[in-house]
């Protein structure tokens, strides 16, 4: 069974997390950058201006640099995101529509500012048209995510 680890993190923490994962399970791991990268302006949401806010509310999708080659040859696809208003990044969502998911299983995991999961996999799920969600979780430490993840797999 061939795993792999997506993610996106404009500020670290998801980051760490998924490679702390990634390094336990020994999957693969792909960086999901957008082509612009974030700038800390970019991401100011006190803001009504700034990029973040006008992807959000202008419903935007975020080109993603780079594609996976042998995106088949996996049957589990992780994908890590901070939570963003709520739910994943707009980001995530552009990166999911590039990809085939017919049968892949999917294993969510955030990390946030206190807000829960809420519904965030209902919301990525039209993005990720015949995957299977096997999971979701919003996560403060790299040991309880990758407990969690082996239950999965
Ligand atoms: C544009 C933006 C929107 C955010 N929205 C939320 C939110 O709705 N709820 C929350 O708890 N945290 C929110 N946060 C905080 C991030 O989820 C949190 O800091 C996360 O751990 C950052 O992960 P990263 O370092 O991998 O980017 C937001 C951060 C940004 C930049």
């Amino acid at each position: 069974m061939k795993v792999l680890t997506a993610y996106f993190s404009a500020e670290g923490t998801t980051a760490a997390k998924a490679a702390d994962l990634s390094k336990a399970i020994n999957s693969d791991i792909f960086e999901i950058r957008p082509v612009n990268p974030y700038t800390a302006a970019d991401l100011r949401w006190t803001n009504p201006l700034a990029r973040c806010n006008r992807e959000k509310f202008g419903n935007r999708s975020v080109p993603v640099e780079g594609k996976i080659t042998g995106f088949d040859q996996y049957d589990t696809v992780i994908i890590g995101f901070p939570i963003w208003y709520g739910c994943a990044p707009n980001v995530v969502n552009t990166f999911c529509s590039g990809y085939d998911w017919s049968n892949k299983k999917i294993v969510l995991f955030a990390t946030s500012g206190g807000s829960g999961i809420g519904k965030t996999a209902d919301r990525l799920m039209p993005y990720v048209k015949g995957g299977q969600i096997a999971g979701a979780k919003l996560i403060t430490d790299s040991d309880e995510l990758i407990e969690w993840v082996k239950g999965l797999l």
